[in-house]
């Protein structure tokens, strides 16, 4: 699935934006904003619903050069215009105020500008919560991190995420989230089972889990990443996951894969 495809699917519509545009306001948090995808899908699908409803979104993210990149006729093309011009502010100058648009572009950790959001108050009626792989930056996947990722979660609100990983799903849980999973879509491949998470306060509005899904859960493959003072080096971190795995006397995820074919 394409970028483009994957920031409607799996995240604009995964959290009900459609039905949350007949409100008279949303807010969005867009956890690793990158090239700004999810952000405009969101805005794309929001307005073409509902015109005048106010969005408020921060968007958080490491390298500031890349959502420059996003800032080339190739993927500004896949946008509409008003949409483009609120990338090009968000990607130069960090914000961008308009009558029916208060955005934010935090850049940083998003293990240190999480709190800041969860200091001003904010409350999202929808996460996009895109780092790369727990392998690659489990930083940002940790029981630790879900914690203040939940405080930014408004109580009728849905955080959505393309991992299905054990690791995650029980991470997300030990903060005290729901999970659901989102269905595959047409044409997946033999190894899928899921395009992902959804997490929220209440499991109403959730897709439960398959069985098999629910087993992984109870599987080595389910032990979470942990960061206690939310600051180790990413290698620390998946040092002491392997560590945490090999002393754990859950079943091997091997017999998991076996059972289910
Ligand atoms: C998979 S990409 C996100 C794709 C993005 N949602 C988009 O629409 O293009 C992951 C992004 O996370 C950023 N990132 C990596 N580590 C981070 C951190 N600790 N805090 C915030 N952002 C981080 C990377 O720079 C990269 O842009």
């Amino acid at each position: 699935m394409g970028a483009k495809a994957e920031a409607f699917e799996k995240f604009a519509l995964a959290t009900d934006l459609p039905q949350k545009a007949q409100n008279p306001s949303i807010r969005l948090l867009d956890v690793c904003y990158g090239l700004g995808y999810n952000t405009a899908a969101a805005l794309e699908t929001i307005w073409n619903i509902n015109s005048n409803c106010h969005v408020e979104v921060y968007g958080l993210e490491l390298d500031p050069t890349v959502p420059v990149g996003a800032l080339v006729p190739e993927i500004l093309n896949h946008w509409s215009t008003s949409v483009r011009v609120i990338l090009q502010h968000l990607a130069l100058e960090h914000t961008c105020q308009q009558v029916h648009l208060d955005a934010h572009l935090l850049l940083g950790d998003a293990r240190q500008t999480l709190p800041k959001i969860v200091q001003s108050g904010f409350q999202a009626d929808a996460i996009f919560f895109d780092p790369f792989s727990p392998r690659r930056c489990p930083q940002l996947w940790t029981v630790e991190l879900f914690q203040i990722v939940a405080q930014c979660l408004a109580p009728d609100g849905k955080l959505s995420t393309y991992s299905r990983s054990a690791s995650v799903r029980s991470a997300m849980k030990l903060a005290g989230l729901c999970i659901g999973t989102i269905p595959l879509g047409n044409n997946p491949l033999p190894h899928e089972w899921s395009q992902g998470t959804i997490a929220a306060w209440q499991s109403d509005g959730l897709l439960p889990l398959s069985v098999m899904e629910q087993e992984h859960l109870n599987t080595r493959a389910a032990v979470p990443y942990r960061d206690p003072a939310l600051n180790n080096p990413p290698d620390v971190i998946l040092a002491q996951h392997q560590q945490d795995q090999q002393t754990d006397r859950l079943e091997s995820t091997s017999s998991w894969r076996r059972r289910w074919a």
